[in-house]
């Protein structure tokens, strides 16, 4: 799948997005049809026991991104860049974007957008490196703005509308609104020509994210705007205490489980 693709779904049909940060839950989801697979920074607070985003690095994200990539044929891979791994300079910038696509084979970048993202989202797209742009709740800005609802006073409503054009017009193919009003992602999705993926913004955006932990029913909690499908986390549990239960009496390994010397040349 290429960015135009995803591009070319707006209005016409639901893009489907969802993280990954390993290799087997990309090649699930990826065989299960969805369009875009997310190599969040969340991988920090769901798979690397960071308390946050804030920590996760560029190398962190090359490596998960690149096993993500390597079991994906279908899908769009999306590298989410870190924390401070844009922003401070379009040079240093451009060189992690572009670590993303060249050597852990990503077909696109993510950006926590703001102001400061128009200039670069335009160099990258010209360079070649799809871009999408993330408006809303922004967790790396957390220490400014906390985990709150953003876009919910008419000032702030106006300047997500305004980015989101200004990002668009830089050559975002697609925009990510997390955590707004139903009717502010309703408005941008009308005036957008590239598609919207909701994350708590509603029904009216072109496509929706979740992080697979959520979905799966790996997580502790799951955000008031998320639901679990599955129960991944009980299973687990089962199967550990089982495994736990199974030694400690002594019922595994049983007779099946070992190999006595008379099986040595079936075993070798
Ligand atoms: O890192 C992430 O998982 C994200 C999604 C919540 C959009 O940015």
């Amino acid at each position: 799948m290429r960015a135009k693709d995803i591009r070319a779904k707006a209005g016409e049909e639901p893009i489907t997005m969802l993280t990954a940060y390993d290799a087997p839950t990309a090649e699930m989801i990826d065989d299960a049809g969805v369009d875009v697979i997310l190599v969040g920074d969340s991988v920090g607070n769901t798979q690397l026991g960071y308390e946050s985003t804030l920590p996760v690095t560029v190398d962190e994200m090359a490596s998960h991104t690149a096993a993500v990539a390597r079991a994906t044929e279908e899908a769009f891979v999306l590298a989410d860049m870190p924390f401070l791994s844009y922003g401070a300079s379009l040079d240093t910038a451009v060189e992690n974007c572009g670590r993303m696509l060249k050597e852990a084979k990503a077909d696109g970048v993510k950006l926590e957008s703001g102001p400061h993202t128009v200039e670069l989202t335009d160099r990258l797209t010209e360079l070649g490196i799809p871009v999408q742009a993330h408006l809303g709740l922004t967790p790396q800005q957390e220490k400014e703005t906390g985990l709150f609802r953003q876009g919910t006073d008419a000032e702030s409503a106006e300047e997500i509308l305004d980015l989101a054009l200004a990002h668009e017009e830089a050559g975002a193919f697609s925009l990510v609104l997390e955590h707004v009003p139903a009717n502010l992602a309703g408005e941008v999705t009308d005036r957008l020509s590239i598609p919207t993926i909701g994350i708590g913004a509603g029904s009216a955006c072109d496509g929706q994210v979740l992080v697979v932990d959520e979905v799966i029913g790996r997580s502790e909690d799951t955000a008031p705007f998320s639901q679990a499908w599955g129960d991944v986390r009980g299973e687990m549990e089962r199967a550990i205490d089982g495994y736990l239960h199974d030694v400690e009496s002594g019922e595994f390994p049983a007779d099946e489980h070992s190999h006595h010397e008379s099986d040595l040349d079936d075993v070798y």
